[in-house]
Formats: structure tokens, C-alpha cells, sequence
């Protein structure tokens, strides 16, 4: 196949999120969750150390500017920074500013995300987004990691997929597994918390409730803050699969569009790019949401292989909001790196395509660097272009990452 032509200046990274990589993120509403006794919190495995990114990092960056890469987009932990209500951590703003530096040195653009589903849990315990003052605390937090950090970060991202507790509601069964556990769970918190902490107790994992709107002026709050302490682009990030009709279903995708999607880039207003996460599609038919066609090859994740999902949403992003994209995330969890290389290819010949007819794409990050913590999943889900052997942290890069790196290379060398 014929090589691809980006255009000069084109970002080429990779992306991660603290609690993913880090390891004893223990300040963390995700960690209380994972440590509830007989895994009431819903999460097959804890964290633990994950791949001991905190203390690897310049290890880490190293590898991924040895593919070939010029970007790397990682996220700031709030649980480390601020750890209680008002107690900033000097030393762990200083750890994250070594990070940019790092990345600098190594001649990685970094992109600096504030909020990747996890918060500080005395702000779950408080209520999570939906506590009343959680959009300030956020954008305080937001202002002083910027002054900290500086001109180092080339990119701020404010928070992670701010549409997430719409797509957690979207997700039919995923949504009947929620209600299930949140019984055993919440009384799992009250044992460990006390019962009026355990009731008021809300995360991106556990009981969203009504969090989206709250998270949306909590975006917005940020913006401004961060306008007042870095000249640097910032934006959001949304997770968008490629939503699709299938016969009798147009309704029921304009619907699950306007309230997945929509209603989160329209808050884009006043920010300078959109982040575009990107992972596979979603079908409806006059019933709502449905399975993936008989066939079609899954991916760890039990959805669609189908990388063509990204020049769509591409588009539909940047005729949302009229805003330069920035492609924040895409990638698949297989064992298989050779699905992995397919994958990456098609995707980035859909970017391309899109940006042949004139969309303004900037850049794309692949998730991930590394095997890492998938959530609620555990480290069973693979979706680095690095594996990572977590009983002795060593570090091997697959085929994946050397077939990225080349185009990337490639680009780099043809647009210097
Ligand atoms: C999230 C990542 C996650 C990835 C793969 C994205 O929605 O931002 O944290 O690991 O999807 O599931």
C-alpha cells in the first residue's frame, strides 16, 4: 500500500492516563473502590502497582521517543496534587513538571490531561461532580498545575471523555451490571467510610447520577482558569464511536448522537481543539442500540474491529464545532499485534481521507503506550503498542509500535 502523506507539522504521539500506568494512586476514589472487600467496587483486580510508570517515567518516554514519535499526551493526577481539600503537593507538581521536562528533552511535545476519570477521594466521599462546588475545586486545581508546569505543556486537555457518564448510561447491560453491584457496593463504602459518607459517595465509576452537566461547567470553569495562567491550546476530550443507522434506526442513532455526542462538542465554544477518542462503532435499530453484525470480528472489548470509525467521527467532530481535532485516542485491545497494525493503518487512511477534503486534523495520539490497567477490566485488555511484564516492569516493544513509528518517521522526514 501506497505510503501516507500527512501534512508537515502533522503531532505523531501516544497517550496513557495516570491511574492507568502510575501504580498506588492510593489518594484516588478509583483505588478505594478497587481495595473494597470482595471486590464490591466492581473492579475484577486492583491497580496495585500498575506498571510503575511514576518511577519509570523517564524509562518510558525514552522508548516512545525512540519509535519515532514527536508527542506525548499523559495525565496529571488531582488525588496527587491534592490529596485533601486544599492541600497541594509541591513535590508531586514537581514530579509531573520532571515529566514535560523529560518529555521535552527527549523531544516529545507533551499534551497534559487534568482529569482522566479518576478524582481525589475526599471529593467522591463529598458527592464527586455532582458536589455543588466540584466545577471551582476543579478549575482551582486546573490553574495551579498550569502555573506549576508552565510553558512545558504544549497542549491541556481539561477533562477526559466529559461525555463518559453518558456513554457508561448507554451501554444497555453495562448499565443493568452498575445497578446490580451499587447495593453491595454502597454498603461495602458505609462499612469502610460511615453511612453519610458512603451515601454521598459519586464517581465516574460508581453511581454517575446526573454528573454530566456538572462536569460540562466544570469544563467551562477550567477554560477560563487555565486562559489566565498558559497561552497554550486547550480542549476537551470525547469519546466518539461512529454512531451508524441500521434499517428503521435513523431515529433511534439522531437520538443516541444528540445525547452522547452533541450535546458534550457543543461546550467546545471557547476552547482552541477537540479531542476525538475514537474505538469502534455503534449500530442502532428501531429498538435503540444493537449488536454488532452477525460476523463481525470483536475486539477484546467484545466490540466492532472497525477502524473505519475514525474519519467519521473525524468529520462529524469538526462540523460540530467548527475547531481544529486533535485525534486524542484511538487504538484496539487484541493479543493479536498483527490485528493491532491493520487496525492502526486503516484508521490513519480514514484520517487521511478526511483530511484530503479539507478538515483540519492536527494530530493523532495512539492508545496506548503500554498494556496498562483497563479499568474495571483489569490488566487482561491489551492496548499498548509496548508490553509490559508487571512482575519485573520490563518494558518490550511489539511489532505495532515499530510499524507506527516508521510512518511517523516518515512524515517527519518528508515535512523537515
Ligand atoms: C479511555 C481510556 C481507556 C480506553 C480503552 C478510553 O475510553 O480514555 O482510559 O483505557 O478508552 O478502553
Amino acid at each position: 500500500m501506497a505510503p501516507l502523506h500527512f501534512p508537515p507539522g502533522f503531532t505523531w504521539g501516544t497517550a496513557t492516563a495516570a491511574h492507568q500506568i502510575e501504580g498506588a494512586n492510593v489518594h484516588s476514589d478509583g483505588w478505594a473502590l478497587e481495595y473494597l472487600p470482595d471486590r464490591a467496587g466492581g473492579f475484577r483486580e486492583p491497580s496495585g502497582d500498575a506498571i510503575d510508570s511514576y518511577h519509570r517515567y523517564g524509562e518510558d518516554i525514552g522508548l516512545i521517543a525512540g519509535l519515532g514519535l514527536n508527542a506525548y499526551r499523559f495525565s496529571v493526577e488531582w488525588a496527587r496534587i491534592e490529596p485533601e481539600p486544599g492541600v497541594i503537593s509541591v513535590a508531586a507538581l514537581d514530579h509531573y513538571k520532571r515529566v514535560a521536562e523529560a518529555c521535552r528533552e527527549a523531544g516529545l511535545s507533551p499534551m497534559v490531561t487534568l482529569h482522566h476519570f479518576t478524582s481525589p477521594l475526599w471529593l467522591a466521599l463529598a458527592g464527586g461532580w455532582n458536589a455543588p462546588d466540584a466545577g471551582k475545586r476543579f478549575a482551582d486545581y486546573a490553574a495551579r498545575v498550569a502555573r506549576h508546569i508552565g510553558p512545558l505543556a504544549q497542549w491541556w486537555c481539561t477533562i477526559n471523555e466529559l461525555n463518559i457518564v453518558e456513554m457508561f448510561a448507554n451501554a444497555g447491560s453495562e448499565a443493568g451490571r452498575r445497578a446490580r453491584f451499587t447495593a453491595r457496593g454502597r454498603a461495602a463504602l458505609a462499612k469502610q467510610f460511615g453511612s453519610e459518607n458512603a451515601e454521598r459517595f459519586s464517581s465516574l465509576f460508581f453511581n454517575q447520577g446526573e454528573m454530566g452537566a456538572r462536569m460540562r461547567e466544570g469544563h467551562q470553569l477550567a477554560v477560563k482558569a487555565l486562559r489566565a495562567e498558559t497561552k497554550a491550546p486547550i480542549g476537551l476530550t470525547i469519546a466518539m464511536q461512529d454512531i451508524q443507522a441500521l434499517r428503521g434506526g435513523e431515529d433511534q442513532a439522531a437520538a443516541a448522537r444528540a445525547k452522547t455526542q452533541d450535546q458534550y462538542l457543543d461546550v467546545a465554544g471557547a476552547d482552541d481543539f477537540v479531542g476525538v477518542q475514537t474505538y469502534s462503532r455503534e449500530l442502532y435499530d428501531e429498538n435503540g442500540r444493537a449488536r454488532p453484525l452477525e460476523g463481525a470480528e470483536l475486539t477484546q472489548m467484545g466490540y466492532e474491529f472497525y477502524p473505519e470509525a475514525l474519519g467519521a467521527t473525524v468529520r462529524h467532530a469538526a462540523s460540530r464545532t467548527g475547531k481544529p481535532i486533535l485525534v486524542t485516542e484511538n487504538g484496539i485491545g487484541t493479543d493479536d499485534d498483527a490485528r493491532r497494525i491493520a487496525y492502526t493503518q486503516t484508521a490513519l487512511e480514514g484520517l487521511h481521507a478526511v483530511m484530503q477534503d479539507g478538515v483540519d486534523v492536527r494530530g493523532y495520539f495512539h492508545w496506548s503506550a503500554f498494556d496498562n490497567f483497563e479499568w474495571s477490566l483489569g490488566y487482561e485488555k491489551t492496548f499498548g503498542l509496548i508490553a509490559v511484564d508487571r512482575t519485573t516492569f520490563k518494558r518490550t516493544p511489539k511489532p505495532s509500535a515499530s510499524f507506527y513509528g516508521t510512518i511517523a518517521k516518515a512524515n517527519q522526514i518528508q515535512s523537515a
